[in-house]
């Protein structure tokens, strides 16, 4: 029987990362948020490849102040990224982070999508979201927090009822095993993270449409105040959105919460 804890168990784990890109690992049973605890590292120079786990979080964060239930069962990591690009080339970041998940869940013989930005999505329920923060000073990156969270063996039962959502298990009907999905994400994030250090960005984009059902949708982006109605036609290389509205105007979308009208 295995009695080892998270922490104890995922350091064991990182053993096996030590020739990939991912060097060092910080381990929690329990945390706020990884990315507050990445943020904290990358402040003190903790350097690139740096990944933040916790088995639970207290205060998940999601996009434009959403909050990431985080019961157990759940994956919650954060990466330190110090890419040398300019700061608005980083937003592919969360592209190439929403393709090696699905790459990922893939893997498990399920068929995930991509809905833009970046939510992974499984028969129209989400199961994954990225968040990425940016420390930039002078135009220059100093850090990107990638933040990943997916519902893996969750229980979505505990969600509310207007959270439409999935996890890994319930859509297979069993568990999948921690390590070994965490091991295929990782090699799947440093595969895509090496396109993007060799600025070989149209390459992450196109395999990114490949894997999106957005374009072609009718959507409502909501941005804070501001809501916009159209269909996507595209998404151009820096990963914006490409809407033509009712009016047959262009507009190009450079954030917001997409959603799919029909
Ligand atoms: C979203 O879909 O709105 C993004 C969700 C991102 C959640 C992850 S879980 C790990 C990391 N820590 C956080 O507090 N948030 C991200």
């Amino acid at each position: 029987m295995n009695n080892k804890s998270f922490v104890e168990e995922t350091n064991c784990f990182s053993k096996k990362l030590t020739n990939s890109f991912f060097k060092k690992i910080f381990v929690f049973d329990e945390i706020d948020s990884t990315n507050n605890k990445a943020k904290e590292l990358a402040l003190k120079n903790e350097p690139e490849g740096t990944l933040v786990l916790s088995k639970i979080q207290k205060k998940g964060r999601g996009r434009f102040d959403h909050i990431w239930r985080s019961p157990e069962g759940g994956l919650y990591l954060s990466i330190i990224l110090r890419p040398t690009c300019k700061p608005e080339k980083t937003t592919l970041l969360t592209f190439l982070a929403s393709l090696a998940v699905s790459e990922t869940i893939k893997e498990y013989g399920l068929l995930p999508y991509i809905k833009w930005p970046n939510d992974v999505i499984i028969k129209n329920k989400k199961v994954s979201g990225i968040l990425i923060e940016l420390e930039a000073k002078n135009k220059k990156v100093d850090f990107v927090i990638i933040g990943i969270g997916i519902n893996l063996n969750t229980d979505v039962s505990v969600f509310s009822k207007n959270f439409i959502s999935t996890s890994i298990s319930a859509e297979l009907g069993h568990d999948v095993d921690f390590y070994s999905f965490l091991q295929f994400l990782l090699k799947n994030f440093e595969k895509y993270y090496l396109l993007f250090f060799k600025e070989r960005y149209n390459e992450i984009i196109n395999f990114w449409k490949e894997k999106s059902d957005t374009i072609g949708k009718e959507v409502k982006i909501i941005n804070f105040n501001s809501e916009i109605t159209g269909r996507v036609v595209d998404v151009d290389e820096s990963g914006f959105l490409i809407i033509k509205t009712s009016s047959g105007q262009i507009k190009k979308i450079t954030s917001g919460d997409c959603v799919y009208l029909r």
